[in-house]
This record gives C-alpha cells, sequence and structure tokens, in this order.
C-alpha cells in the first residue's frame, strides 16, 4: 500500500508517471473498474481540494463519503486515528485528508489498510498541490530540467512552497526563494533572491499567499507588500516573453500581485485549478492498484 504524503517521498520516475497519468485523465474519459467508497475528512477550510477531490473520485465513478467535523462524533472527543479507522471499517477504500497539524500523518500513516492522501497538512507539506503545480509547468514547457523556478511570497508558513521546492529539484528544475523579512524558511537549503531578480530571471514565477491564519499577529500592510514584495504591473512586464505565473489559490488580490494580472496572458491559475482534477484521479488511480490493468475503461475523447 502507497499513502501520498509528501513530494519527499516521490522519485522523478513515480512524479512521471503521475503526470503521463494525469495527461490521459484529461485527453479521456476513464472510470474505474472496481467500485470504490472515498472518503474526504476536511478539517480546514477549502475550495479548490476539496471540490477537485470530489469532481475526481465522480469522473473516476467512485462514491464520495463526506465529512462535517462539526456534526461527526468528533465533536464528542474522538480522535482522528479512531476517526480514520472507523471510516476503514464501514467500507473506505481510500482517505483523503486535510488538516491543521503540519504533521497530522504520523498519527496514522502504516495503520491502516487503505492509502492516505494529504490534501494538505498546515504549514507543512501540500503534494496533490504540488503534482497539479508540476502539471501545469509540463504542458507548458515539456520538461523541467533547467528551468528557473522562483517561489515568492511567505514561504515560512506554505506547506506549497515546501512541497513544490521538493518536487521541481526531483524533476531537474533550478528553484529559487523570495520573501518578504520574516517570511523566509531556514529549514530549507535554496538560494533567495529579491522579487526583482525573481521576475526578470525565471522561466515559472510562482506566487503564495500570505497565510494570515498561521501569522500570530498582523505582518504586513497590503499597499506596501505589494510594492515591496509583490508582482506590480511593472515587475510583470520585465519578466521573460515566455514566463508563466502560477499561484495556488485563493489569492489575496492586491497583496500578492495586482488584481489586474489574476488573469492576464501569462497566468495559468485557473489552469491550476482545473488540472487539479486531472493530477488528483490520477493519484488516486494510482493509489488503489487501478492504472495498468483498467485501459479498458478508457474512452478516447481528445487528439
Ligand atoms: N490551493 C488550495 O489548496 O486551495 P483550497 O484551500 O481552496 O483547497
Amino acid at each position: 500500500m502507497w499513502d501520498f504524503l509528501s513530494t519527499r517521498d516521490l522519485s522523478a520516475a513515480s512524479i512521471d508517471n503521475i503526470l503521463n497519468l494525469s495527461e490521459e485523465m484529461r485527453c479521456n474519459q476513464v472510470s474505474l473498474s472496481g467500485k470504490y467508497f472515498a472518503a474526504n475528512l476536511f478539517f480546514e477550510s477549502s475550495t479548490r481540494t476539496k471540490m477537485s477531490f470530489q469532481v475526481a473520485e465522480k469522473k473516476l465513478g467512485m462514491d464520495v463519503l463526506d465529512f462535517q467535523m462539526e456534526t461527526s462524533s468528533m465533536a464528542k472527543g474522538e480522535s482522528l486515528y479512531d476517526t480514520a479507522r472507523t471510516y476503514e471499517a464501514i467500507g473506505a477504500d481510500l482517505l483523503v485528508v486535510r488538516h491543521a497539524f503540519d504533521h497530522w500523518y504520523g498519527e496514522l500513516a502504516g495503520k491502516l489498510s487503505i492509502p492516505i492522501i494529504n490534501a494538505g497538512a498546515g504549514k507543512g507539506e501540500h503534494p496533490t498541490q504540488s503534482m497539479l503545480d508540476l502539471l501545469t509547468i509540463y504542458q507548458e514547457f515539456g520538461s523541467f530540467k533547467h528551468l528557473n523556478v522562483a517561489i515568492a511570497g511567505d514561504i515560512k508558513h506554505s506547506r506549497v512552497a515546501h512541497s513544490n521546492a521538493h518536487a521541481l529539484t526531483t524533476m531537474g528544475a533550478n528553484v529559487y526563494f523570495a520573501a518578504a523579512p520574516g517570511f523566509e524558511d531556514d529549514s530549507l537549503d535554496f538560494p533567495y533572491v529579491s522579487i526583482d531578480e525573481a521576475c526578470g530571471m525565471c522561466d515559472v514565477l510562482m506566487l503564495l499567499r500570505i497565510q494570515h491564519e498561521r501569522h500570530a499577529a498582523a505582518s504586513y500592510q497590503a499597499t506596501s507588500y505589494l510594492a515591496d514584495y509583490g508582482l506590480t504591473m511593472e515587475r510583470e512586464r520585465r519578466m521573460q516573453d515566455h514566463a508563466i505565473i502560477l499561484h495556488p489559490a485563493p489569492v489575496n488580490r492586491g497583496v500578492e500581485m495586482d488584481t489586474r494580472l489574476v488573469e492576464c496572458a501569462r497566468s495559468r491559475i485557473f489552469k491550476q485549478m482545473e488540472n487539479g482534477v486531472y493530477a488528483r484521479m490520477a493519484i488516486m488511480s494510482i493509489l488503489l492498484n487501478e492504472w495498468g490493468v483498467n485501459h479498458e475503461n478508457i474512452t478516447e475523447k481528445c487528439q
């Protein structure tokens, strides 16, 4: 059994496999051969991740077991472990979990007989977001080798930055960080550049949301943050012609980036969301050992 918890666990070959399968999911109608139940346990708010998992599960023909913490027995004090074991006992084939703790999966990993997918762990990792980000870059450039990817923003509190820095390095990209003072992460050994340097040299500019809910106190002024550390109109004009902009969203419009750039020609932000469905379909198919035995369930829909 293979859980999907951290991009540190992924080799270049396994990332390649996920990206190729994601592309197959994009171009084909795929259903799984078995009847599966997926349980989506979200203990933190989410729009994109939760809904794209739900769409991915339904596209694959799975039944979706929803979960609301407030009306579950966790309101009576039941633990994450007992909740997960309960879903396993009643027939869930796969758990998708988002939680505010950085290492919530330490409580579960290796203790269940069904796969667990990390759908976001506090400030730790967000590996499925990373796969959809890599898919978006791959669709654009066809390779990661020697691409300059600048990850800019609240690195310290960003699970997206952490997962992507490792996955992109594994795939051969050059990763740079740009951060305001206090937003650096000393535990990660990547070079820092200014936002101006990042905009001038990158092939991919990956902006991050300021994770204000993880800050002890208000840590920035919106207008000065944009001018000093964000993507202004002027900085966007200095990017290379082929360079693209990513952001995991939700976007703090007017803070990380000028609101006029959210849907500009180089923005791939809504493409990332679309790709989230395909990447999550691919990951779940692999975890359920469906891929490789189920090609007859593909209906060609493009090319
Ligand atoms: N990118 C992302 O994880 O968005 P949600 O918090 O809406 O799921």
